[in-house]
């Protein structure tokens, strides 16, 4: 039996992969440090815990409704409209199992053959993977270290015409860290005001910033139509396995989403969504401390990569990922990432992993201890050296 023609075109998340080689080689006997998976290394705060439990007991363990329980999307549309300074009521948000549906779900909805999607490159693979599955063109454009990793604004232009139906926006990124700055995004905005485009702004790591808070397109007077918010509680509230995302965008396309939820999922666990209100409504403590953590370590980490001969790092300013240029180490990102795991016992993620423009440039995720941190930037430097003493006694 052979798989649908659709299935050729699928991609997947490479961070995956990379776990499996690196746990095989623990399997062997080796010490790896694991830079590698983006997800929080904190437990889900204490009393989010206990409201799921209690919601288990509590009986919250039959079908819920599609879109979400009522309560809950009132509670979200109040957190979009405070932090994003804009008005979203209980209609147009979606809940669903995490925030990777809130990709999949309203470019299914929009996306027809030979439409144009822009989108950044290096960025979240799963944003080339559904464009290409659905038969849409993808339009990578890419980030620039030299702007902060944000858009060449006049290259983003040029890249737009009468078949762009979707631009994607991440900010804070994925695999870069970079923010893009307000008057980047209000470019953006002036750039698709009178086209008919919509703009897919994916905001999960909206609450992990370092410096200036990131300005969602959402804010801009008149892009709230054109806008899709994806936003959720996998990275801010370190709830990765509980499945929770949601979408804020206009009534029309909450409705096809909710046809797709019908189709697939009937609903977000019930248990779930309790323990996201408890998680939204209640104390933020653990978030912040967790963010001023990922701080501490930003700093020390970048500085110790800062320090290996060939290595540069921009400090990220928001989510948990550095993103150092390696072209003075002579290697591909690729082989180094490969080398590094195999030899060093670092797992990371080469740039390419995240797409073409990610040449040169190596993804770690600092979501690990400090002390794992400073290991892993001593096993690094160790290799280089390693690696520089050989060519060294064959040049003498
Ligand atoms: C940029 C970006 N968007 C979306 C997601 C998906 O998040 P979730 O695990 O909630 O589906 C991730 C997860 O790594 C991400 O990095």
């Amino acid at each position: 039996m052979k798989l649908a023609g659709r299935m050729s075109r699928i991609g997947t998340e490479t961070a995956f992969e990379v776990l499996v080689r690196a746990r095989n080689l623990e399997a062997q006997g080796r010490s790896i440090v694991h830079l590698e998976i983006g997800e929080p290394d904190f437990p889900t705060p204490a009393h989010v815990i206990a409201a799921g439990k209690k919601a288990l007991d509590d009986g919250w363990t039959h079908y819920g409704p599609t879109q979400g329980y009522p309560e809950f999307r009132e509670a979200i549309a109040q957190h979009v409209s405070t932090t994003r300074g804009i008005r979203v009521g209980p209609g147009q948000v979606s809940v669903v199992p995490g925030g990777k549906p809130i990709l999949f779900f309203p470019m299914l909805a929009l996306l027809e053959p030979g439409d144009e999607v822009i989108y950044p490159n290096p960025g979240f693979p799963i944003y080339e993977s559904v464009i290409r599955f659905l038969g849409a063109t993808p339009v990578p454009v890419p980030l620039v270290e030299e702007k902060a990793f944000s858009f060449d604004l006049d290259l983003l232009r040029s890249k737009l015409n009468d078949r762009t139906k979707l631009i994607i926006l991440n900010s804070p990124q994925n695999p870069t860290g970079g923010v893009i700055p307000r008057r980047d995004i209000e470019a953006v905005a002036e750039m698709v005001r009178d086209r008919d485009l919509m703009v897919l702004s994916d905001e999960i790591y909206s609450r992990i910033y370092y410096g200036e808070p990131p300005f969602s397109i959402a804010s801009v007077p008149g892009m709230l139509e054109k806008t899709i918010v994806l936003d959720g509680f996998s990275k801010i509230y370190a709830m990765t396995g509980w499945r929770l995302g949601y979408g804020v965008m206009p009534e029309w396309l909450v409705d096809a989403v909710s046809k797709l939820m019908v189709n697939s999922n009937s609903c977000t666990a019930s248990f779930t969504q309790r323990a996201g209100m408890a998680a939204l409504t209640g104390p933020q403590e653990e978030s912040e401390k967790m963010v001023a953590e990922f701080r501490r370590r930003r700093d020390a980490f970048c500085a110790g990569l800062n320090k290996l001969p060939g290595f540069c790092c921009a400090f990220p300013q928001g989510a948990f990922y550095a993103f150092p240029n390696i072209r003075g180490t002579g290697l591909s990102a690729k082989a180094l990432a490969d080398a590094l795991l195999e030899e060093a016992g670092v797992a990371c993620l080469s740039g390419t992993s995240f797409g073409e423009y990610g040449e040169g440039y190596l993804r770690f995720s600092y979501a690990n201890s400090l002390e794992n941190l400073t290991e892993a930037v001593r096993r690094i430097g160790n290799w280089l050296e390693g690696r520089k003493a050989p060519a060294f006694i064959a040049s003498t």
